[in-house]
């Protein structure tokens, strides 16, 4: 592992000016420095550096992090590789020390990803000197620009190819737990042998498992890396760190099933798509794909298993679309796949298809009435009618609810309310924050995370803020508010507070988090605070303001909770004389901010 202290000495060792500088040039603009984005097509600059905070932020397309991440970025390089070019810049060695972390999660999952991340640079090595691998994706249309963009490798046939690369493969508890060796009486050999290797990564570009297709012939087709710690099949997808840039720009995601449609679609320059992973699509994956943008296009093989694969995407899309998102199913001819077809047609055919693909409410519609039958019998409304009710109900978004409500209403005769549009009750489990209406009981029920959010991000924008006396008030909150609320959002913020009272900037901040249940909330939270606060100069006294009564409006709805909790469904006059005090006290507590 590279120990947490080595990356904040390497972070404020090198200047994240001269790193951006290299590769863009950068004008002073107030006290940040600016420039047209390296990482979307601009013609004002919108991407902006503080030297202060060791930061980099784009305003157009949000592009956001630290020097590392500026280098994964620009370079395409793996966590471990932009360390190393960064240590070189400033002349120190990376330590690779084995001393033990407090935190076991941390230390495991820091030679976790250091195991994967090697392994697929070793695989990627060894493609190089694999003419048939070679000869089989050039036969497949795949350049080799597109094959490092997905740091595709070659896995070769001897048993212990890894012991090449680890010095400690016998013993490696991470080449275990990645599924990179297997273990048979005693003895370790590879997973992966003889395969085309596609690393799988995740959203900030760690790679965290392997596909492996067998050149030509063989079974099985493609040999993945199973379950780890790290990986779950039906959580992540591939090829999402590979198109996140284009995402961003263009809006929209083109969901396939196969790794190779994926290559193949970006060789062909439709580079906002990712793949399942051989799995059917779940909600996780729709819920985490519609939070990176609102119009998600399914495409599948033309085939049976085509159409079936597009109704276990639409049973999962039910519940997560929202108003103002869009659905739809692209089905191509049959015998052909996303790979076949972008080859045969080209980008541009392609994408005409992609305009004209079915929306979700038609497929949807379409789907129930074929299973129906005769429309104009009776039988077949009823049929249609019993078959929508279970289904739409499952629908969370109210408006996209209600239109095919009026389909189906309009098909069958039958009036909304026999078809289901009572009062929403949620019966599916939804992954996305339902949104907030202002003033409704779901708002007020939410306020405290918010002002828990509105804390997380400005500490870590500001994290000087820490050090004032109010965050000791965390110490008071957190026990009545965990009870109520998520947990992890407190230990976000009291692990931010520890790390911002250590007097650590932004940039190191952030970097503390990567690999941790964290992660990406607080890039999250990073980049949507660099947006708030430093778009113009802010105030920084304006800011501690905003702070001060954050913390006072935090520590007034844990009194507020702690009171209810007290009463939870009894009058004042049926408490307890002790339970009376402390209810008293807790007004009085609300009413003067002094007083602790
Ligand atoms: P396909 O069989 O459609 O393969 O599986 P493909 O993507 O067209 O592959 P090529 O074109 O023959 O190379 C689709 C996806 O299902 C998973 C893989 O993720 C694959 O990309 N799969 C398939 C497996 O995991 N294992 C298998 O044995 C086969
Ligand atoms: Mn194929």
């Amino acid at each position: 592992m590279i120990p947490q202290i080595f990356i904040d000495e390497l972070l404020s060792r090198v200047d994240i000016v001269d790193v951006v500088e290299q590769f863009v040039p950068l004008k002073r603009s107030g006290v940040n420095l600016s420039a047209c984005c390296p990482f979307h097509e601009e013609k004002t600059p919108s991407f902006t550096v503080s030297q202060q905070k060791q930061f980099y932020h784009c305003f157009g397309c949000g592009a956001h992090g630290s020097a590392i991440s500026f280098l994964m970025e620009q370079q395409g390089l793996g966590f471990i590789d932009a360390v190393e070019n960064l240590a070189a810049r400033a002349g120190i060695a990376v330590p690779r020390d084995q001393r033990k972390d407090n935190d076991e999660q941390r230390k495991d999952s820091q030679e976790y990803f250091l195991s994967t991340s090697r392994a697929a640079s070793h695989y990627k090595r060894c493609l190089k000197d694999a003419p048939g691998a070679i000869n089989y994706l050039k036969a497949r249309g795949i350049e080799g620009s597109v094959a490092a963009k997905f740091l595709v490798g070659y896995a070769s046939e001897n048993w212990q190819e890894l012991k090449n690369e680890f010095t400690d493969y016998d013993d490696s508890t991470a080449l275990l737990e990645a599924g990179l060796v297997n273990e048979k009486d005693g003895r370790r050999y590879d997973r992966f042998r003889d395969r085309i290797i596609f690393p799988i990564r995740d959203s900030r570009g760690r790679v965290i498992a392997f596909g492996g297709r067998v050149i030509d012939k063989g079974e099985p087709k493609y040999l993945n890396s199973p379950e780890t710690p790290f990986f779950h099949k039906g959580k992540e997808v591939y090829g999402f760190w590979e198109s996140r840039r284009s995402i961003r720009k263009e809006q929209r995601i083109l969901v396939v099933e196969g790794y190779m449609d994926v290559v193949a679609l970006h060789q062909s320059g439709i580079t906002y798509s990712v793949a399942t992973l051989g799995t059917a699509v779940t909600e996780f994956q729709v819920a985490r794909l519609l939070k990176q943008c609102s119009d998600l296009i399914f495409c599948f093989d033309g085939d049976l298993a085509g159409r079936k694969a597009a109704l276990r995407a639409l049973e999962s899309s039910l519940g997560q679309v929202q108003d103002g998102s869009k659905v739809s199913f692209l089905f191509l001819p049959d015998g052909e796949d996303p790979d076949s077809f972008v080859r045969a047609q080209g980008r541009e055919i392609f994408e005409r298809n992609i305009a004209e693909a079915v929306p979700m409410s038609d497929f949807l519609i379409n789907d129930l009435t074929r299973q129906s039958g005769n429309l104009d019998s009776v039988e077949g409304k009823s049929r249609l009618a019993s078959l929508f009710k279970p289904v739409v109900a499952r629908v969370n978004a109210p408006m996209i609810r209600k239109l095919l409500i009026e389909k189906v209403s309009a098909l069958t005769g039958l009036v909304a309310f026999d078809l289901g549009d009572v009062p929403q009750v949620r019966t599916s489990q939804s992954f996305r924050r339902a949104p907030n209406v202002q003033g409704s009981e779901r708002s007020r029920a939410t306020s405290a995370p918010s002002v828990l959010k509105h804390l997380i991000q400005m500490l870590i924008v500001f994290p000087e803020l820490a050090r004032s006396a109010d965050s000791a008030h965390l110490l008071n909150v957190r026990p009545s508010l965990q009870r109520r609320f998520a947990a992890s959002e407190f230990d976000l913020l009291s692990e931010l507070l520890e790390l911002a009272v250590k007097q650590l900037n932004q940039s190191q901040i952030i970097e503390r988090f990567r690999g941790s249940v964290f992660d990406e909330a607080v890039l999250k939270a990073s980049s949507l605070a660099h947006t708030r606060y430093q778009q113009g100069s802010i105030d920084f006294n304006l800011v501690k303001e905003e702070y001060a009564q954050a913390w006072d409006q935090l520590n007034r709805l844990t009194r507020l909770n702690l009171q209810k909790e007290l009463l939870s469904n009894r009058t004042i006059s049926s408490l307890t004389e002790e339970d009376k005090a402390r209810y008293r006290s807790l007004t009085q507590l609300q009413t003067d901010p002094n007083s602790d």
